[in-house]
């Protein structure tokens, strides 16, 4: 047993050391050995349409640029002049053929290049120009595009393992290619950075935390069988600490508001031309909903009505940022995006009927950790001696524990065996292309 993590087999019983949440130390070695270490999620292709169109970001603690250059390809600098260190971009975003440093003055092209210093002439010659820095390994997969600071972190592939092909399934709503909608969420929590990895695939707190929401849907749209839902769900461990929870056959319109009847014929005409194209298993796995982390600081909820697209930055132990996009089909009619930007705002929104109860859920245990001395441990067992580990257990929480706690203490806990996903949650998609994307370990 680590000091970190008991994950005793027999009982069963999996406990999480609440020092994890609260240690400085501990946050050090986070920082150093997952942070500096493996691949981080950045941003999505589809948000920089134009040559010359950035964005800024932090990332693992470090304030990057995510350009186009002017032929287009997608470019990541460390936001950070190369002169004396001053922030280059100070924007969220825009559009510039030059970045020029509000310090001195220094200017830079979207590929990186010093083009122009005032005053060059006090250099010489021979004075070498300094480009941007960049971070050791960009790569994107279906659009998703990451970073890593470690040059021998193994390709991205590699590190998504099971989790391409639930990006494949996100990605494949649309026929042209999924895009961010205009308007980001910024929120910021005074809590662990892990609370908000454990809420975000975390179906046992649902009923209570978003009571409001349900009695609401219950109001509009009569009584809802969640119960089930739950019961004909998934957890599924993807590998790398990647895991996800699936809801069953039908489980995408449980949780929603009623869509009107014009939005569901256009989203079953889509639907009707995918499954021609995809495969009818694979387009009844894409209807689900689902709810997956990757590691570690990636969240993409696909539950009602939209993709949305979670970004976690941890500031201290008790402190993380948080940016979250919507996903949308770019096809998709007014309709439906009205209804999926009302749900955007008024459920995931930081005022919204969700994310207000998880932050003030997350804060309460946050505070409560001043007790880690008389409570030191949090439990995560659900399920664990069930055959079947379903969207309420606490599976998918344990297998994020178990890589986080093999990276920073360098303890291996082997994974929990289940029997193989039945036919629903394994079918393939027909027209898959060989290379785009790895089997689930
Ligand atoms: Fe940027 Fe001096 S710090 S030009
Ligand atoms: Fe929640």
């Amino acid at each position: 047993m680590s000091q970190y993590i008991d994950d005793d087999r027999q009982m069963p019983r999996f406990r999480v050391n609440r020092n994890v949440m609260t240690d400085p130390e501990v946050f050090a070695q986070e920082k150093e050995k997952i942070f500096d270490t493996t691949w981080l999620y950045l941003g999505h292709e589809s948000e920089l349409k134009k040559p010359n169109d950035f964005k800024t970001r932090s990332v693992g603690g470090r304030p990057l640029i995510f350009a186009k250059d002017k032929k287009g390809t997608v470019r990541v600098w460390v936001n950070s002049c190369p002169h004396r260190g001053a922030m280059l971009c100070r924007e969220d975003g825009g559009n510039a053929r030059f970045m020029t440093c509000a310090y001195h003055g220094w200017s830079f092209s979207t590929s990186g290049d010093l083009v122009s210093m005032p005053g060059d002439q006090a250099y010489g010659p021979e004075f070498e120009r300094p480009g941007l820095a960049a971070p050791a390994q960009v790569d994107s997969y279906r659009g998703f595009v990451f970073v890593t600071f470690n040059p021998d972190a193994p390709d991205l592939l590699t590190h998504l393992a099971g989790a391409a092909e639930y990006l494949d399934l996100v990605s494949d709503m649309s026929e042209e290619g999924m895009e961010v909608l205009e308007g980001t969420h910024h929120y910021s929590v005074k809590a662990n950075w892990k609370l908000l990895v454990e809420n975000s695939f975390d179906g046992y707190h649902a009923m209570s935390t978003h009571q409001r929401y349900f009695e609401m849907i219950v109001a509009a749209r009569g009584p809802i069988d969640a119960g089930a839902s739950l019961k004909n769900s998934r957890s599924i461990n993807l590998g790398n600490g990647h895991a996800v929870t699936v809801g069953g056959p039908g489980s995408g319109d449980i949780f929603g508001r009623e869509l009107s009847a014009e939005a569901r014929a256009e989203k079953e005409a889509r639907y009707e031309r995918l499954r021609a194209k995809h495969g009818d298993g694979w387009v009844k796995r894409l209807d689900g909903i689902r709810n997956m982390v990757i590691f570690p600081n990636l969240v993409i909820i696909d539950l009602v009505m939209g993709v949305v697209i979670r970004k976690i930055d941890p500031v201290t132990p008790d402190y993380m940022e948080v940016t979250a996009w919507e996903l949308a089909p770019p096809e998709e009619g007014p309709e439906l995006k009205r209804q999926r930007l009302d749900n955007f705002l008024t459920f995931w929104g930081p005022g919204g009927l969700a994310s207000p109860d998880d932050v003030e859920m997350l804060e309460s245990a946050q505070r409560a950790y001043a007790s880690v001395k008389e409570l030191q441990w949090s439990d995560i067992s659900r399920g664990m001696h069930s055959d079947v580990p379903v969207q309420s257990d606490e599976y998918q929480m344990r297998t994020f524990w178990r890589q986080w706690n093999e990276i920073v203490t360098g303890e291996v806990l082997p994974p929990e065996d289940y029997e193989e996903l039945p036919e629903y949650w394994t079918a393939p998609r027909l027209d898959r292309d060989a290379d785009s994307t790895v089997s689930a370990s």
